[in-house]
């Protein structure tokens, strides 16, 4: 079965094509990505206006390229997946409505797909993908989640941020340092050259003996430093960077630690933008080598938002049996989508019945 897969809830136009065999892990043929980053670095973040047009503009054109690249034609495609939320409502409208519209020219199904179930699955893209049951650090620009995963649409919530997501914290930070968007990538290329130690900043729930975070007192407390330093900033920004870069990494590993101590499982999975951070891959990396416990990570090109992660999460549920793809076409999106309302989620009396 071959799955055309589109992603178009924020600042990135990604499409793909994941084929399934009979078992085993379905392969990724093609995948093409245009990003906003340019287009929106004027503004100094996403303007969900110009991202919707933009998305109408690349999704075609990326389309013919993936089946160019995989030697596939439209015809041959068998499901039509999209990214369905959370996200930007008309950014999302974008890609749900293209895919809707080739479902039915074409007569096939379609498949809307959870954004953050993804980012969770993108790492069966990789060539060592990891096996069942794991617990998984989801850190995206919008969500900071630890998860129980015992397999496709069988999440546990184990905690997640309170209030900011770590991502969050870097974009925040990174503004008020003056680095611009997109701020992670930023603060962590300038945190490189910074002292790690340089400025006691605040590890907001580190004790707290629960799974949860919260980031939003580090954005205050990078300010307060910040004022504080005045005419000095310039010369200190790298260490400002270095030490935020290290409290907000602090506090994942030791929650992730946490969450596998909690759970007893020896794997972990780190999946979202943030699981780009090389700092954070080397803390985690070091710490669960000492305690011989697996990690896996998305490619990282994969890490940040792309079609293939859509293409994969809609092969993983079908092949699973979790879920069938639908000829309503009447496309319909979740701006706000709690992945624990999934269908198949085995931790939620609630989940939704497929559409
Ligand atoms: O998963 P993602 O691409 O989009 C969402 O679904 O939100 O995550 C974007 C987030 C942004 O907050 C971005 O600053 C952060 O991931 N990010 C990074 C790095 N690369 C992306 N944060 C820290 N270090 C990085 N290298
Ligand atoms: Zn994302």
């Amino acid at each position: 079965m071959l799955i055309l897969g589109i992603e178009s809830s924020c600042d990135e136009t990604g499409v793909a094509l994941v084929e399934t065999g009979d078992a085993g892990v379905p392969v990724l043929r093609a995948h093409a990505l245009h990003s906003q980053i340019e287009m929106h670095q004027a503004y100094g973040g996403v303007v969900p206006e110009l991202a919707s047009r933009d998305h109408i503009r690349r999704v075609l054109p990326l389309a013919q390229t993936v089946l160019e690249r995989a030697q596939r034609r439209l015809p041959e495609v068998d499901v039509v997946a999209y990214t369905r939320g959370p996200g930007l409502a008309g950014a999302l409208l974008v890609g749900s409505g293209v895919a809707c519209a080739l479902g039915a020219a074409l007569d096939r199904p379609v498949l809307g797909i959870h954004h953050l179930e993804g980012h969770l699955l993108s790492p069966f893209l990789s060539v060592d993908p990891p096996q069942f049951p794991f617990v998984a650090l989801l850190v995206s620009g919008g969500h900071t989640q630890l998860m129980q995963v015992d397999g496709v649409g069988r999440y546990t919530l184990l905690g997640e941020s309170i209030d900011d997501a770590a991502g969050e914290a870097f974009d925040k930070s990174a503004k008020l340092l003056g680095l611009g968007y997109p701020g992670g990538p930023a603060l962590s290329r300038l945190a490189e050259s910074g002292d790690p130690t340089a400025f006691k900043l605040p590890r907001p729930l580190l004790h707290s003996g629960d799974l949860d975070f919260s980031f939003s007192g580090l954005k205050t407390a990078v300010l307060t430093q910040a004022t504080r330093l005045g005419d000095e900033l310039p010369a200190r920004k790298a260490d400002l960077a270095a030490s935020t870069q290290a409290a907000i990494v602090e506090v994942l590993v030791k929650k992730s630690l946490a969450a596998l101590r909690h759970t007893g499982l020896r794997r972990l999975v780190v999946a979202g933008g943030v699981g780009a951070n090389r700092e954070l891959r080397a803390q985690l990396n070091a710490a669960c080598a000492a305690l011989k416990v697996r990690v896996h990570y998305p490619e990282l090109h994969l890490c940040t938002d792309n079609g293939a992660m859509i293409a994969m999460a809609a092969a993983l549920r079908l092949q699973g049996g979790i879920e069938t793809a639908s000829r309503d076409y009447a496309f319909d999106v979740r701006p706000r989508w709690p992945l624990q309302s999934l269908v198949g989620c085995a931790t939620d009396g609630n989940a939704e019945q497929p559409r």
